[in-house]
Parts: C-alpha cells; sequence; structure tokens
C-alpha cells in the first residue's frame, strides 16, 4: 500500500457529487419518508419517478427515487464546471478503455456515464435545469432541514485500486484514509469540493453502495428527526447513532429508507481546500476512528449495502475486520 501524488493537471474539472439515483419499490412510501419525515423539497413528481432537492439546491433533482421491481443503485453523479469538461472527460477515460457512454436524463443537458473499472456507475453532468432554492423561505423548513447533498460512500472488493483510480484519474484528494495492521489501504476519504469528502471508499464486497449522505446545519436536526421517526413508525429504520465520526469529525445519524437504502445525515465537519493539506490516516482497530465517543458501529453497518443495477458483486479480497458491536 501506499498514497500516490494528487494529480493537479487534469484537464477537466469535477466541482462535487450532486445526485443519487435510487430505484424503489413504492413511490408512495419512498415520498411518505423523504418528503413528510425528513423534509425534502418535492420538486417533481412522474408517473416513473419522485424528483428532490435540498432547501439550499437550485438544481432540480439531487435524489431520483425511480419506481422499479428491485431495490437498487441506478447512477451516483457529479457536475463538472462546463459543458466542455464532459467532452475532454470522456475522451480521457476513452483513452484508458474506461467505459463511457452519452445518456439522456430527465432535466440533464448532456450525461455522460462511466462504468469504472471497478463497476461503479457515475453519470457526470454540467447543466441541470434550475429551479428555485429555498434557503430563505423558511416556512419550507421541515423534517430535518436538509441543506445540500454532501458525499456518497461505496464499498469496494480492491481499495487500493479504486483510490488509486479516483485520484490518478479524476482528481480526487485523499483526506483522511484507514489502513489495516498490515499497512494496507482499507478505507479513503476523498474530495473535489473542499469539505471532508465527495466520494469515501471501503473494503467490502462490491461494487456497492454503502451509503449517501445529506447535509444538515446543526446537530440538533438529527435529534429532532430521530424523535420524529421513533413516534411516526420508523424507529426500526434508526440503524447507527447518532454520534461524532473519528473520521472527519462530523456528528453523524445512518438511517434505512423503506428499501433499505442507507442515508446518512451529516454535520460539522472541515474545510479541507488547501493544496497542500495532509491526509489523516488512521488504524483501522482504533475505536475512536469510527465513533469518537468509542462505541462500535452495528454488524448490519459493515455488511450492508446497495447494489449497482446489473452489476455482479465480487468477494472483498482482504480479511481485516474492523471492530463490531455484537
Ligand atoms: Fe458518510
Amino acid at each position: 500500500m501506499g498514497l500516490i501524488p494528487h494529480n493537479f493537471d487534469l484537464p477537466f474539472n469535477i466541482i462535487r457529487c450532486s445526485h443519487v439515483e435510487y430505484a424503489v419499490k413504492d413511490l408512495d412510501a419512498s415520498q411518505k419518508f423523504y418528503v413528510d419525515t425528513l423534509g425534502f423539497i418535492l420538486t417533481e413528481r412522474t408517473e416513473e419517478a419522485i424528483y428532490l432537492r435540498c432547501l439550499e439546491e437550485q438544481q432540480h433533482h439531487s435524489y431520483i427515487l425511480r419506481k422499479s421491481g428491485k431495490s437498487e443503485v441506478l447512477a451516483v453523479g457529479f457536475k463538472v464546471a462546463f459543458e466542455k469538461d464532459l467532452d475532454v472527460l470522456k475522451a480521457h477515460l476513452d483513452n484508458l478503455k474506461v467505459s463511457t457512454e452519452w445518456v439522456t436524463k430527465y432535466k440533464e443537458d448532456r450525461t455522460l456515464k462511466v462504468v469504472t473499472p471497478q463497476g461503479f456507475i457515475l453519470e457526470f453532468y454540467a447543466r441541470m435545469a434550475k429551479v428555485k432554492d429555498m434557503k430563505r423561505e423558511y416556512a419550507a423548513y421541515k423534517g430535518m432541514h436538509p441543506q445540500r447533498f454532501d458525499h456518497f460512500n461505496i464499498f469496494t472488493p480492491n481499495a487500493q485500486e479504486t483510490y488509486e483510480f479516483f485520484v490518478r484519474e479524476l482528481g480526487f484528494r485523499l483526506t483522511e484514509y484507514t489502513t489495516t495492521e498490515k499497512g494496507e489501504m482499507w478505507a479513503a476519504w476523498m474530495h473535489r469540493k473542499g469539505n471532508v469528502h465527495d466520494m469515501a471508499l471501503t473494503n467490502g464486497d462490491g461494487p456497492r453502495l454503502h451509503h449517501s449522505a445529506v447535509w444538515v446545519p446543526t446537530a440538533l436536526n438529527i435529534i429532532h428527526l430521530l424523535d420524529v421517526m421513533s413516534t411516526t413508525g420508523y424507529v426500526d429504520n434508526i440503524e447507527r447513532g447518532p454520534g461524532r465520526h473519528g473520521v472527519s469529525n462530523a456528528f453523524f445519524l445512518y438511517i434505512r429508507d423503506p428499501d433499505g437504502h442507507r442515508v446518512e445525515i451529516y454535520t460539522c465537519d472541515y474545510m479541507t481546500v488547501d493544496p497542500d493539506l495532509e491526509p489523516l490516516g488512521w488504524d483501522l482497530r482504533d475505536p475512536q476512528r469510527q465513533t469518537l465517543w468509542g462505541a462500535p458501529a452495528p454488524r448490519s453497518w459493515f455488511e450492508e449495502g446497495s447494489t449497482f443495477a446489473g452489476t455482479p458483486v465480487l468477494e472483498a479480497k482482504m480479511e481485516a475486520r474492523p471492530i463490531i458491536a455484537e
């Protein structure tokens, strides 16, 4: 294992992670959970899908919930700065023999679908239909007051290779990482937008999406959400937390939606824009890595995740296991 240099010389500019598209079995159940309980803004509902956004977002969607017979992930989305970045990104990946394809997505201009060598389905776009942001419409603040999309975390059977692909070929920058006793890369947190991460990866059977995450203004929004979920029939959807992560320093809660897709509610991490920021390394067996307060995560948190549509799951190569609450 080894850390590789960051790549500041790529000829395209990925701005940030942007959205996730989940396949779900029951649109009414999804709307009740995401809109009525969590407080997402319903941008639009069609026969086939629900499009949601957070309070400060000016774009049509950050969550797409598409009706399907199977609960899975259809894509994770990233925004690039300009249309020309899409063409340059495509040429770069075509040169590496990485699978790319132009696809048509509702309310997005051009969308480039990429399947990484590890099997992750990524979609890149530059322009999406604009809608009114709701950040000064305080009457619209419901549920946990979701402010903006923050990050993804993915399971991969080859953490070192995946980390190197995102850093070397897509220009992500490492902020924190976890290694095993043998010094192998076990997890990595990487960013484009200047906080701890847009994309994290964790060793495990994959490719699978571990979670998508939404940023909220304060820890009290998370406490309030717990009170609401506990008294509206969603107590079993609370999986882990609340707590403070060692990694990222953030206050967190993990919940499961009606299809089992994991959503993290996240606040209070730190700024990482300096190009010479030193990544912080953690030992896999350090209990404060997972939770600063020392409480281990449940087994489900390490073992369950959402598969990518049409993508076979490969077994994790590494035997090393973190501390698990039994
Ligand atoms: Fe996270």
